[in-house]
């Protein structure tokens, strides 16, 4: 086969791997205790309203025939746009229109779309980076511009020591600079993997320096609000036209239906739209028209799905695993950054004398699937042992397999030390 620099590029990613290890663990293999991956949580209160609007849809004349029967444009689906218009000009407090949201096959493939826009040589010769300001950041950014040379450049955080146990990350505005090479500005709010949710005001800060730099801010908000609202902190969701918000289906527990959403102005949703006609011809049909029906009423359904099952869901999933873990570390060093949204833990073993990667070998020798923290930081130059002494792990677990996966992690690490 030729050897291309895409094929080389897609063949070594950290995201096949976790794909791979999560896609494995769920259809294969029953006895892996599966802390890895970012597949939500099985809530029966949310799984029950989806089979309910599927049967609704299914008992609706023709609507089921229509939906697997018809390509949508390639901004996606009519009926879906408008009444997400309607839901987030009120959610974001900017008077929205059609033209300025587009759907996606997943979250996934807008950030490629947006990515290899803001990226790469532009006329005039200069070649533009994305700058992540936080790293820890998304693992899944880090191979989406397999034809740019270091496409990604990235911050290190302030690391701010809450209490004996728990860790934040400040974005270090000291640091940070946004020069002549960036193209555009991304940073996923809550931040997969860490947990951490940048503050109203530190938003404002990165949206000014954005703003005055000339390029544009995208705020992944897969498990921000307004949906899926997986987020245990105050975080007003925000947009103005210098911004890019990237909204998912999936952490709602739609991840199977592949539906992602842009909002943003008008010339960028136009890009999108030809990025879908171009790589997909026009993304699916079947998240929009389910998610649709929940929007109804100005999307009254899909906000009390939020605010009664799925936000107490998972702060109470991930109160229990801070619990959990409390317990099993006993002795051993660990730092756990503050919990403040999405579905992760994400645990920083000071001085661990082997890698996290080590110790994700080991857990998954046990049947314990975790991920190795130094995949999730895109575009970090230069040494820091701190990404080295990291793991992210899921609370979304069923409990007995949290319970199991934690209480090995705590036993190996508790090795992994004593063997200093
Ligand atoms: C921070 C973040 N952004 C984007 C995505 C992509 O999600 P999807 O393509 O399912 O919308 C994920 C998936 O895990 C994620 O964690």
């Amino acid at each position: 086969m030729h050897d291309s620099e895409f094929g080389r590029a897609a063949r070594d990613s950290g995201i096949l791997r976790l794909m791979d290890d999560l896609g494995g663990a769920i259809n294969r293999d029953a006895g892996v205790q599966m802390l890895g991956g970012g597949n939500p949580a099985a809530i029966p209160a949310v799984e029950k309203v989806f089979r309910a609007e599927m049967e609704a849809m299914l008992a609706d004349g023709r609507a089921f025939e229509r939906m697997v029967g018809n390509y949508d444009s390639p901004q996606g689906n009519d009926a879906f746009i408008e009444a997400l218009a309607e839901l987030l000009s009120g959610a974001l407090g900017q008077p929205l229109t059609r033209d300025n949201i587009a759907v996606t096959n997943g979250s996934q493939a807008a950030f490629g779309a947006l990515f290899n826009m803001f990226a790469g040589r532009a006329r005039g010769g200069k070649v533009k980076k994305i700058l992540l300001p936080m790293t820890p950041e998304y693992i899944g950014y880090a191979d989406l511009l397999p034809g740019v040379r270091h496409g990604f450049t990235a911050a290190r955080p302030r690391i701010e020591e809450l209490d004996d146990w728990r860790f934040k990350y400040r974005l270090d505005f000291e640091r940070l600079r946004i020069g002549d090479d960036i193209g555009a500005v991304c940073i996923s709010r809550p931040t997969n993997p860490s947990g951490n949710v940048i503050t109203d005001d530190e938003l404002a800060r990165l949206r000014r320096m954005a703003r005055e730099a000339g390029v544009p801010l995208i705020v992944d908000g897969a498990y921000g609000p307004p949906f899926p609202g997986i987020v245990f902190t105050r975080a007003t969701p925000c947009w103005d036209e210098n911004m890019i918000l990237c909204l998912s289906l999936s952490k709602l527990g739609m991840p199977g239906a592949r539906t992602g959403i842009v909002v943003a102005r008008p010339e960028i949703i136009a890009h999108i739209t030809e990025s879908n006609a171009i790589f997909t011809l026009a993304p699916g049909r079947f998240g929009p028209s389910l998610a649709a029906r929940l929007l109804a009423n100005g999307g009254e359904k899909l906000t009390a799905l939020c605010a009664q099952h799925i936000t107490p869901y998972y702060r109470e999933r991930s109160r229990r695993a801070g619990e959990l873990l409390r317990e099993a570390a006993h002795g051993v060093p660990l730092r756990v950054h503050a919990s403040e949204g999405a579905i992760f833990l994400w645990l920083w073993f000071p001085g661990m004398p082997i890698s996290g990667d080590a110790l994700y070998r080991r857990l998954k020798r046990r049947g314990v699937l975790v991920v190795a923290g130094e995949h999730f930081f895109p575009g970090l130059k230069g040494a820091w042992r701190h990404r080295e002494e990291c793991i992210r792990v899921t609370f979304a677990a069923e409990a007995a397999q949290l319970e199991r996966g934690i209480a090995a992690i705590g036993e190996e690490a508790r090795r992994a030390y004593a063997a200093r």
